[in-house]
């Protein structure tokens, strides 16, 4: 379906749970965060429901995400039937890795179709800092195991951060020659949680097209990542403008919280609620945050915040 400015919209991203085995320091704070009650979030059954109205309304690609969607109980359930769901095409989702270990094989199997990794340097000590309790070789393991399992697709996130990881970027960026991969590289979005951020820390992603000056234009996919490539790669170099250049114009997506809300955009704090709807009120709740999806959002700067209300943990990216 399209919303009132003519852009088609066939992409939900769901985020199953808020909580996550990591605390990124731009994502989540550094106790965690209190856990709702079980009551305050969707069921399984309205997870369904919502996806297959989203699916009647011509959603086709669904994105599961979190905080991290491999700590909810019953994820491979979840990805199963939303998978099964008539109308959805495609069911990728968006984790941190460090479960794929013991779960890459089930979670192929139960639909998903493609993943996106987050790693944000190659450095031991850098990796435990930024994700304040996380383990390198954990999150290697967990890309290893996405390769051997041959999913269809496999992108690394690097969230870029100007004095953290900018140093990091050609080597990072050859993961794209050694495994077929696409390495991505997001700007630093300024979220409610990441204000400690100094403003050298919101690098735009031309750093990187100054550090690699060999990336080739590669051929684009209809994301919402520039394509390049490294000469003789096996994967490609996104990037992803998302403070500098925004995609608004192009955006094809809605969002639904873990806690039932749908978020017409990323940077907005408005959300329309389908906890406890029925299958006819969730169509109309549905419709209207498609119709009411504004055209852009206002620009973002280390001193001009998104308006978002949540962390990324409680929006899914
Ligand atoms: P593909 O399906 O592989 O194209 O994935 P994706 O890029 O849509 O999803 P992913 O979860 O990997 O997100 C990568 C980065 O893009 C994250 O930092 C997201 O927060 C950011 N992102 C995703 N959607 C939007 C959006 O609508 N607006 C903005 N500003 N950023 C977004
Ligand atoms: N800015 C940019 N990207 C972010 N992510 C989480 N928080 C931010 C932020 N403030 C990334 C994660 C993950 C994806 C869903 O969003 O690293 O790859
Ligand atoms: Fe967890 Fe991803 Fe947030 Fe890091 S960015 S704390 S891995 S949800």
């Amino acid at each position: 379906m399209k919303d009132s400015f003519g852009r088609e919209i066939t992409y939900l991203r769901l985020s199953v749970t808020d909580l996550c085995n990591l605390r990124c320091q731009y994502c989540m704070p550094p106790d965690g965060i209190c856990k709702k009650t079980h009551s305050e979030m969707l069921t399984e059954d309205e997870i369904v429901l919502a996806v297959e109205t989203a699916a009647s309304l011509g959603i086709r690609k669904l994105r599961i995400t979190g905080g991290e969607p491999l700590v909810k109980k019953n994820i491979l359930s979840i990805c199963r039937r939303c998978a099964a769901v008539n109308g959805i095409e495609e069911v990728c989702m968006t984790t941190n890795g460090i479960l794929l270990p013991q779960l890459a094989p089930q979670l192929h199997r139960a639909g998903v179709q493609r993943l996106n990794i987050s790693l944000d340097t190659l450095c031991e000590e850098k990796y435990a800092r930024i994700t304040r309790i996380g383990k390198l070789q954990q999150a290697l393991s967990g890309i290893e195991a996405a390769l051997t399992e041959g999913f269809s697709k496999i992108k690394i996130n690097t969230v870029l951060i100007g004095g953290f990881n900018d140093d990091e970027i050609p080597a990072l960026a050859a993961l794209s020659k050694e495994y077929p991969v696409d390495v991505r590289f997001i700007e630093l979005m300024p979220m409610t949680e990441n204000e400690a951020f100094g403003e050298e820390a919101y690098l735009p992603c031309d750093a990187v097209l100054q550090a690699l000056p060999q990336l080739q234009p590669a051929e684009q996919d209809g994301g919402v990542a520039r394509l390049y490539r490294l000469p003789e790669a096996k994967g490609n170099i996104g990037l992803i403008s998302a403070v500098s250049q925004h995609f608004c114009a192009e955006c094809n997506r809605i969002r639904l919280t873990a806690d039932g809300k749908l978020k017409p955009c990323l940077h907005s704090d408005q959300e329309l609620s389908l906890k406890g709807c029925g299958p006819d009120e969730m169509r109309l709740q549905m419709l209207r945050a498609i119709e009411e999806k504004p055209l852009c959002h206002e620009p973002l700067s280390a001193t001009a915040r998104s308006k978002a209300k949540r962390n990324m943990n409680k929006i899914g990216g």
